[in-house]
């Protein structure tokens, strides 16, 4: 089963390098795609990170020492404002962008978030968008997303024993309430609805077969993350990261899976489906089998730098264009000379020892 786990993750990732030399012709589900990298790589995702500031406190993303309650975040007139957002997102989209995601830091501490989501919805050429959250607020907000026509949410959860999760969380929250969120994001129809659960060896690992139990036959997918070294200041050590690979087996021992195809090209998670029809899992497998081959995403943070790289230090500024009076072309031009002369692929140099050390933070560009 472990050899097929590699084989088929092998698999997919040659097939999604496959797909990216069709330059210029629509993807399976007939999305054209305008500006490639100098890999080849077209640009189709944006996630957009609409707020630096969290009210978790994850030692692996904001630990409690560096954010304490001095830290000075961005303030509002430094963010993007909403219509700021929504002309970066509709440039984009005329670009061959089809996928939004909105993220933070915790995008749900973004003031009148549904108002953004409905303006990126009408925007032509976008057919999904999605929230990734850590699921404190979402029960209150989870109708009013669905009514702005937020299409599904994803929910950070990385245990469902309390003292696990404080551990995870930096003290803040409660599982219970990150259910509440789920439940109600359910009820409003913000489906399917996938759980993020970063794998921290020795603090969390013991959690993954109570999640897997908890979810199965709900219709909600998990999703295990392999604890990257993203940006410079979790102190990231290889030995915490637990490669998928084991998780799967000892998953594979209680409910066997079978592997699954992806479902678009450039898909994150590789997944697998359970034999007794109960749903399916997934793997997020940055650091034991990179996917920057099949890498489609742009980034902007919420001072409005563009990002090409989840590991980049440094972002392009957009904002001063925004503000300075010029036109779409003059952003257009920039966006396409950014993506035009992208090489990043951190993630397969980390593998090979040979990746740079200096690293936007996570909570500011959004996982
Ligand atoms: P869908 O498949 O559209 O549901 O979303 P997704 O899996 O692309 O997005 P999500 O935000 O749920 O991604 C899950 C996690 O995978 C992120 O939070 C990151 O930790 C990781 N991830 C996503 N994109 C990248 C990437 O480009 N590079 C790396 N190294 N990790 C990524
Ligand atoms: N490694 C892996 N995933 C991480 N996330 C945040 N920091 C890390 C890290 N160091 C995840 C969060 C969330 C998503 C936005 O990114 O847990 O699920
Ligand atoms: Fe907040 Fe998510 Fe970072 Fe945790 S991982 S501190 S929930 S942004
Ligand atoms: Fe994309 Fe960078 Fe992640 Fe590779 S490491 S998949 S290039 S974001």
């Amino acid at each position: 089963m472990l050899a097929s786990f590699s084989r088929n993750l092998a698999r997919n990732r040659r097939q999604h390098i496959m797909n990216d030399k069709l330059l210029g012709f629509p993807d399976a589900s007939g999305h054209q795609a305008l500006l490639h990298d100098q890999s080849g790589r077209p640009l189709r995702d944006l996630r957009i990170s609409v707020m630096d500031r969290c009210n978790f406190r994850c030692p692996y993303c904001m630990p409690e020492d560096k954010y304490h309650k001095d830290f000075e975040f961005l303030s509002s007139d430094q963010r993007l404002s909403f219509d700021e957002i929504i002309r970066v997102a509709r440039l984009f989209a005329s670009q061959g962008v089809h996928k939004l995601r909105i993220t933070g830091g915790e995008p749900l501490l973004r003031a009148n978030l549904p108002d953004l989501i409905a303006e990126l919805v009408a925007l032509p050429g976008i057919d999904d968008i999605a929230l990734t959250t850590n699921g404190i607020l979402l029960a209150q907000h989870a109708a009013a997303l669905k009514a702005a026509g937020l299409d599904r949410v994803t929910v950070s959860l990385d245990s469902l024993d309390e003292e696990v999760f404080r551990q995870m969380s930096g003290g803040r929250g409660s599982f219970e309430r990150v259910l509440e969120g789920i439940r109600a994001a359910d009820e409003a129809g913000l489906t399917p609805i996938k759980v993020n659960t970063v794998v921290k060896r020795g603090i969390n690992d013991s959690s993954v077969l109570d999640l897997v139990e908890h979810f199965r036959g709900s219709g909600v997918i998990v999703r295990f993350i392999e604890y990257m070294d993203v940006g410079t200041i979790n102190h990231w050590k290889p030995a915490e990261t637990v490669p998928a690979k084991e998780l799967l087996q000892s998953i594979n021992a209680r409910w066997p899976t079978e592997p699954a195809g992806s479902n678009y090209h450039g898909e994150v998670a590789s997944r697998y489906v359970f034999s007794d029809g109960q749903g399916e899992v997934g793997f997020i497998t940055s650091v034991t089998e990179p996917f920057c081959g099949s890498c489609t995403r742009a980034r902007l943070s919420s001072d409005g730098k563009l990002f090409t790289c989840l590991f980049a230090a440094h972002g392009t500024d957009l904002r001063g264009l925004l503000r300075d009076g010029s036109d779409d072309d003059a952003l257009i031009e920039l966006i396409s000379r950014v993506w035009g002369r992208r090489t990043d692929r951190y993630s397969e140099l980390r593998a090979r020892n040979s990746a740079p050390a200096d690293k936007v933070e996570m909570y500011y560009i959004g996982g």
